[in-house]
């Protein structure tokens, strides 16, 4: 029966990661998948998330099925977050938002949403792009195309190619967007960048899909969602997947938001109807735990700010190491090569390492980097980096 079932070449992010638990040397690095570890080299428990966790402990009760959308609770403090207190679109209940399983799967959720009510509509996603955002939307049905983005000569943005690429995307067709900290290349375009991009979103009648995966990972809560408020005030329909799996260090826990920007209460209402459906279809209704303790934290000041606090120290931490790499590579890497490695922000940076010069540092020094040569630097440490640079060192000399 199932004789013709190929084998499964494998994922590029998370089979490495897998590679890496099998990997039996002591002394081996994993700066392969976008988690980030603290310096002694562990997933951090967030204090403001295990007193959470020890409240809820107490009140734990029987478990019903959640809702299909989710936990009433947790969907608006999700939509607080990603759109601000004072959105106006919020306010007036034109912002549809359904509870997810992680990122990935508002990014599902909303891509089935699409390919039913968009049927002809293509994707256009930025070249580069998270190795997984082409695979969750041609598993959808659609064709995904690429847009200009980063440019290696330089390690920044291209930004006038990209500009001028979406410009030329046929009406109608939807463009994903990364709202901060892009992955897997660590370049983000600026505010007045941002309202170019959209000009020409609203102008050429196109439907961003913005992933925020690290809001406060780059600037600031506030500011990595400059992207998305700025949509919503303008008015552009949309749609934002959003994830806590990197800022609440809840990756297991599978906590994600899908919301889209409509033009009026009852079209928001129809939306989340239609949304729900395809939950339904695909897993009923998500998971309590996790929704629980995010809403918590979110909507209990002291909880909250203690989130904020530790999230900021998880920003400066991932600087200093920033620094400490870049200064470990300067007699190894020169130039723009090097200074890549302080401009680029959030968890990644694109280091120009060609597959080849990776397979030799994973095989020959224990140091995991994806074949892009993406490097998630939030796996570096003091007692690491020292190490990965001089493994970088080598690979670069030979
Ligand atoms: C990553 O990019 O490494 C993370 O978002 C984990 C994943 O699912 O790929």
């Amino acid at each position: 029966m199932f004789e013709h079932i190929e084998a499964f070449p494998g994922d590029p992010i998370l089979s490495l990661n897998e590679d890496f638990q099998q990997d039996p040397r002591t002394n081996k690095v994993n700066l392969s998948i976008g988690i980030y570890f603290d310096d002694e080299g562990r997933l951090p428990v967030m204090k403001a998330v295990a007193e959470a966790e020890a409240a809820l402990l107490s009140d734990m009760g029987p478990r019903p099925y959640l809702p299909m959308s989710g936990m009433a609770a947790y969907r608006q403090a999700v939509q607080a977050l990603v759109f601000g207190e004072d959105c106006a679109a919020r306010a007036e209940g034109r912002v549809a938002t359904l509870q997810t399983l992680g990122g990935s799967g508002a990014l599902r959720v909303g891509a089935d949403f699409l390919k039913r009510y968009f049927p002809k509509a293509e994707m256009w996603i930025s070249d580069p792009s998270w190795e997984n955002h082409r695979v969750v939307f041609e598993r959808a049905g659609f064709k995904v195309n690429t847009y200009p983005y980063y440019d290696p000569a330089t390690g920044g943005l291209k930004f006038d190619a990209m500009l001028a690429a979406i410009e030329a995307i046929p009406q109608g067709d939807i463009v994903l967007l990364h709202a901060c900290c892009h992955n897997p290349t660590g370049v983000d375009l600026n505010q007045d960048q941002w309202r170019q991009v959209i000009g020409v979103l609203k102008a050429r009648k196109l439907l961003p899909f913005v992933d925020m995966a690290y809001q406060g990972f780059g600037s600031g809560l506030d500011d990595d969602a400059f992207a998305v408020r700025e949509l919503a005030r303008q008015n552009v329909p949309c749609l934002v997947a959003n994830s806590f799996s990197k800022n609440f260090s809840l990756y297991g826990e599978r906590c994600g938001g899908l919301s889209v920007v409509c033009q009026s209460a009852d079209e928001a209402s129809r939306v989340l109807g239609q949304l729900t459906g395809a939950v339904r279809a695909n897993y009923s209704n998500p998971p309590t735990h996790g929704a629980r303790v995010v809403a918590r934290v979110l909507t209990t000041p002291a909880l909250r700010a203690n989130w904020e606090q530790e999230l900021a120290a998880m920003c400066q931490r991932i600087t200093r190491m920033r620094q400490a790499i870049h200064d470990h590579l300067r007699e190894h890497v020169s130039g723009e090569k090097l200074s890549r490695y302080i401009t680029q922000r959030g968890m990644f940076t694109y280091t120009g390492l060609s597959a080849d010069q990776v397979d030799r540092l994973k095989n020959e020094h224990g140091v995991y980097v994806l074949r892009s040569g993406r490097m998630c630097v939030a796996g570096l440490n003091e007692r690491n980096v020292g190490v990965v640079a001089n493994a970088i060192g080598q690979v670069l000399k030979a």
